[in-house]
């Protein structure tokens, strides 16, 4: 989603304004357009040449330079911008912004754009706690701006607390996030289920299965992109939360259920990308089992089948992870659970379905219609399906 887009990168003097490059070389290898703009003392702590190597993109820095065409334009990137990011924000960077100043270019840059702006703070953790800082970064949140929050940690100061710049793929979820606010799913709230439950056996052993969550996590990702309200509802993973979408981590297949039925009210749409167990433990032992050297059995007894029992007026998407038989099974099970599409995947491929970042899917309809996709990136999936979503929203409403 990030292709084409025109991002000004605001680049104030702190030491976290190395990582800057990082992040204007991701997005630049996401295809954005990054014009990178830079304060006076950001040029002390990274050259500018750093930038322009890395986005092949002339960087603004002299309001009154003679080597710059934007010096008798100063405000073309501003109006140019689709979204304009400031990381790091110092404290200083952002009082200004606060007090509407436009003393430099970066200054004017924001003064200037009708752009969303997203501001990434970084600082020693006292000047970020301070009043006037607080208070600065309130006023431009009442005004619009985006604040990815600084993180806990080490800081060059040498102490350890709040102040590090965020990540860049943090930031980065901030960019599409904003981009996407007016996508075709805006004002549509999607619940998306991700990863594999786990049943207890005993209070160390569970029963679970091999789905690392990622093919949830990126539909949640292109729903947000889209402009969706999302929630996700994960089983454990290690992935991180994605920025803009509302986390309920779970663990069995139980507490699933539970969540999903909280969430859906009002919701669009249920894509169930998770990896349900079918089976429970019918009694969990309450303390570990012993070994002992003869066979043991565990008796257990089925889960609560989410996608069959869950009531509503929404447009119900179920995958099924299939090792024969893909089209056939798949198609059962849209009927048996009543759903609207039927994401089938072959779980038994070794560059696609379980942990890979890629898939290889057929989307089945009600209508009786099969479309199978070539393999993509999971993100590209999830564009895919939610194609779909839009689309029988939209016959809905018509
Ligand atoms: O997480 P990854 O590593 O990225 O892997 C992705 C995936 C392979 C897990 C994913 O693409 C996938 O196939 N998810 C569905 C796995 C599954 O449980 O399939 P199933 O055929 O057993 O179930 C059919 C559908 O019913 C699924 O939508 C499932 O979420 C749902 N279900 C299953 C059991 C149950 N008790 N309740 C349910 O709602």
């Amino acid at each position: 989603m990030l292709k084409g887009k025109r991002i000004v990168l605001g680049v104030s003097g702190s030491i976290a304004a190395y990582k800057a490059a990082d992040l204007a070389s991701k997005l630049t290898q996401a295809g954005a357009l990054v014009d990178v703009v830079m304060t006076e003392a950001a040029t002390r702590f990274v050259t500018p040449l750093t930038f322009t190597s890395l986005t092949h993109r002339p960087v603004a820095r002299d309001l009154f330079g003679a080597d710059s065409e934007l010096s008798v334009e100063h405000v073309a990137l501003a109006q140019q911008a689709d979204v304009v990011v400031v990381a790091p924000a110092t404290a200083n960077t952002l009082a200004k912004f606060a007090q509407g100043l436009a003393d430099d270019m970066l200054t004017c840059t924001v003064l200037a754009t009708a752009a969303p702006v997203i501001v990434a703070p970084a600082m020693d953790g006292h000047m970020f706690d301070n009043p006037a800082t607080v208070h600065n970064l309130a006023l431009l949140k009442e005004r619009g701006f985006t604040v990815v929050d600084p993180g806990v940690g080490y800081l060059a100061s040498g102490l350890t607390g709040v102040g590090r710049l965020a990540d860049a793929s943090e930031i980065i979820g901030a960019v599409k996030l904003v981009l996407g606010r007016d996508g075709d799913l805006a004002g549509r709230r999607i619940v998306v289920t991700a990863g594999g439950t786990q049943e207890p056996i005993d209070p160390v052993r569970v029963i679970t299965n091999r789905s690392s969550g990622k093919m949830g996590f990126a539909i949640a990702e292109a729903a947000r992109d889209r402009g969706a309200d999302v929630t996700l509802i994960t089983a454990p993973t290690p992935l991180d939360d994605p920025v803009g979408v509302q986390m309920v981590r779970v663990a069995t297949a139980r507490e699933m259920r539970d969540a999903v039925e909280a969430a859906l009210p009002g919701a669009s749409a249920l894509v169930m990308a998770a990896a349900v167990a079918d089976y429970e433990a019918a009694s969990p032992g309450a303390s570990k089992i012993k070994k002992k050297n003869r066979r043991l059995s565990i008796d257990l007894l089925p889960t609560p089948d989410i996608l069959a029992e869950v009531k509503g007026d929404f447009i119900r998407v179920g995958f099924a992870a299939e090792s024969d038989n893909l089209v056939p099974n798949a198609r059962a099970k849209l009927d048996r659970k009543s759903l609207d599409l039927i994401v089938a995947n072959d779980i038994t491929a070794d560059d696609a379905g379980f942990s890979s970042d890629n898939n290889r899917v057929v989307m089945l309809d009600r209508a009786g219609g099969e479309e199978a996709l070539p393999l993509m990136s999971k993100y590209e999936v999830g564009n895919r399906i939610l194609d779909r979503v839009a689309a029988l929203l939209a016959s809905r409403a018509g």
